[in-house]
């Protein structure tokens, strides 16, 4: 079954508390936490203080995703703020498998995000140092997009490189999750889908979460 990743980008800021405790006890596998830094993408979000912060309102992973030019320099910060995994986008770190190796040394599961005009291709060398892989099908920096069609094939294709590897790594899609585009997501081969808008903006995020899991 496909675990579900809440995005609290989605949530209300002003009571975000509640919000990652409430989407806890309504069934969401993991926390998805949007990182910007307003240069990588046009906008700003949150860091290891949020995280650290969020830490006490659950027990679920919290899944990082650094949208941000220099990844490096936010592992340590956000391993001692309490992260579970991190990924970092592959379009703004030069060496890959050394930044998935200092993320690994800090105890954390670790992978590469790929925006929707990257390559598969370019994920290929890494995959068997990675944990999961994060598949944008909007281009980072804000919620509530339309998902884009065309990285479905994208989808596919490294959900078979993971079977064929046979290596245990996660398939995440990020961007557009709704109830008509997570089940071409699953057919495609995710086993992880990060939805923001369609379940904080849902009138029962808990039907939505089991909705999108299929
Ligand atoms: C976009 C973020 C997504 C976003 C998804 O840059 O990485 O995680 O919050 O939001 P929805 O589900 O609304 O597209
Ligand atoms: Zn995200």
């Amino acid at each position: 079954m496909v675990k579900i990743a809440p995005s609290i980008l989605s949530a209300d800021f002003a009571a975000m508390g509640e919000a990652v405790s409430g989407i806890s006890r309504a069934g969401a596998d993991w926390i998805h936490f949007d990182v910007m830094d307003g240069h990588f993408v046009p906008n700003l979000t949150f860091g290891p203080g949020m995280c650290k912060a969020i830490r006490k309102d659950t027990e679920l992973p919290l899944d990082v995703h650094l949208m941000v030019t220099d990844p490096k320099m936010w592992i340590e910060p956000f391993a001692k703020a309490g992260a579970d995994d991190i990924t970092f986008h592959i379009e703004a770190e030069p060496d890959p498998r050394e930044l998935l190796s200092s993320i690994h040394s800090f105890g954390m599961k670790a992978g590469i995000v790929l925006n929707p005009a990257t390559p598969a291709e370019a994920a290929k060398p890494f995959l068997e140092y990675c944990d999961l892989i994060l598949l944008m099908t909007v281009n980072p920096g804000f919620g509530g997009q339309g998902f884009i069609y065309d990285v479905v094939e994208k989808i596919q294709t490294i959900s078979r490189w993971i079977k064929e590897m046979d290596i245990p790594c996660e398939l995440e899609v990020d961007g557009g999750v709704n109830p008509e585009t997570a089940v071409l997501c699953r057919d495609a081969g995710a086993s992880v889908l990060v939805a923001g808008s369609s379940i904080f903006h849902a009138a029962d995020p808990k039907e939505m979460i089991s909705v999108l899991r299929g």
